[in-house]
């Protein structure tokens, strides 16, 4: 399958490609560069040293025997995005091109705007060029669970059965999201099922949980992926991986009783896999809930702590006050039955991957003690007023 993957040079983008590829998938793939200077902007760098993308092509050719298509584009580019697709003429789209940070949109205006235009118009002009050089493709669309929020009832895989007065319809489920960040992703899947309707694109919508984990081959430093810590790119477990290493207290935010949706990059990419080798039929608009087990923060903070205690290394929990706004007890149990139901098959157990990420993070220790600074969170949901009393407030 030739699969074109927007966002190659990210977090998920790059271990993706390597995966496929070594499935037989012919890659081309398309970055901004940008997730590269946000973390920059906020005074942070991967905890794992990353190749800029000429060293990542090559080792990606040594690696595979096959050359992976790069072009450095802006998805907003439309034209340029037209001509990329029409050249590569792909069986599949997956589309990870988007800023996936909450706290960066909620730093102030302009980050707010920045992270709706770029991926809601990244999002529309990508839709726009399939219409135009692959209406057969398929596109696999990445969204979030945090578009739901935590109603107080169970969340299906994207639609429910309703019954209001009399009449009953299957309708979107009701969308709750916590960030401009999450609305900007709320956004999109609106925008992709209007066109997945209007055009008969074929689409895969997942709602995808919190992913963890490293990816560093061993075999060659050049494939290893990005892993980021700070308050603005890190989330929660990568970042507490990253505080038990240095001996930093781990700091889950609020009581900890909020519980997430979780898998680990290596299941994330067995399940963006099956979607991909398991299309949508022409206009359908398929959801699907990606996420391995639902855990509390502060379960999770224990679970790294236990973690890095099996490989000796000493860790505490120290929870602070949540810089965010969101219901901190609640009820939550999303379905995700729809990726087991193609074969998903959840890989090593959660203790097991942190494990594995902890002794992938050691080398770096220095690295990161150097960034611990950008580990606390200074961003906060309050409104103005409040912020800048909590601000004054912090030395
Ligand atoms: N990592 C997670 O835990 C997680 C959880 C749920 C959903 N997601 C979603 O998965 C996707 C990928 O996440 P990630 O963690 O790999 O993020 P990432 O920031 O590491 O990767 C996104 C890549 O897209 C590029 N990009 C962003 N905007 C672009 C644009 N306009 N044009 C071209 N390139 C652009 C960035 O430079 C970056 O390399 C995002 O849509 C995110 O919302 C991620």
């Amino acid at each position: 399958m030739r699969v074109f993957i927007a966002g190659v040079d990210g977090y998920l983008g790059w271990p993706l490609a390597q995966h496929l590829s070594a499935r037989g998938h012919e890659i081309a793939g398309v970055d901004a560069m940008l997730r590269r200077a946000w973390v920059a902007e906020r005074g942070s760098v991967s905890a794992v040293p990353i190749a800029s993308i000429g060293e990542r092509l090559a080792a990606f050719r040594d690696a595979s025997g096959a050359s992976l298509s790069f072009t450095h584009l802006d998805l907003r580019d439309q034209p340029k995005l037209g001509e990329t697709l029409a050249a590569f003429a792909p069986d599949a789209v997956v589309h990870l091109a988007e800023c996936p940070s909450a706290p960066y949109s909620m730093i102030d205006f302009e980050h707010a705007d920045f992270v709706q235009t770029n991926n809601v118009s990244g999002t529309l002009g990508l839709l726009f060029a399939m219409r135009e050089h692959c209406p057969d493709a398929h596109l696999v669309k990445l969204g979030t669970m945090g578009e739901y929020g935590t109603p107080d009832m169970d969340i299906p895989e994207g639609f429910f059965e309703v019954e209001f007065r009399g009449r009953r319809d299957r309708l979107p489920f009701p969308r709750q999201a916590g960030s401009w960040y999450h609305w900007s992703k709320v956004f999109d899947s609106q925008n992709v099922s209007f066109a997945c309707r209007l055009w008969g694109l074929a689409v895969t919508d997942v709602m995808q949980g919190i992913v963890y984990g490293s990816w560093c081959p061993p075999s060659d430093p050049r494939l290893s992926s990005r892993l980021d810590f700070d308050e603005a790119f890190g989330t929660s477990v990568n970042r507490f991986c990253c505080q038990a290493v240095i001996g930093h207290p781990i700091t889950p935010y609020g009581s900890g009783t909020q519980s997430r949706g979780l898998l680990s990059l290596a299941d994330s990419m067995q399940c963006l896999t099956l979607a991909l080798e398991h299309p949508a039929a022409p206009g359908e608009y398929r959801v699907f809930n990606q996420l391995r087990d639902v855990v509390s923060i502060g379960r999770l903070a224990e679970l790294v702590r236990d973690a890095a205690r099996a490989l000796g290394i000493s860790a505490r929990i120290a929870p602070v006050d949540n810089p965010r706004a969101e219901a901190e007890a609640h009820h939550y149990n999303p379905d995700s039955n729809k990726l087991r139901e193609l074969g998903f098959r959840p890989s090593a157990p959660i203790d097991v991957e942190l494990r594995r990420m902890i002794d992938d993070l050691v080398p770096h220790t220095d690295r990161v003690r150097a960034h611990a600074h950008r580990l606390p969170p200074t961003v906060r949901w309050e409104p103005a007023a409040a912020c800048t009393a909590s601000a004054a407030e912090e030395p």
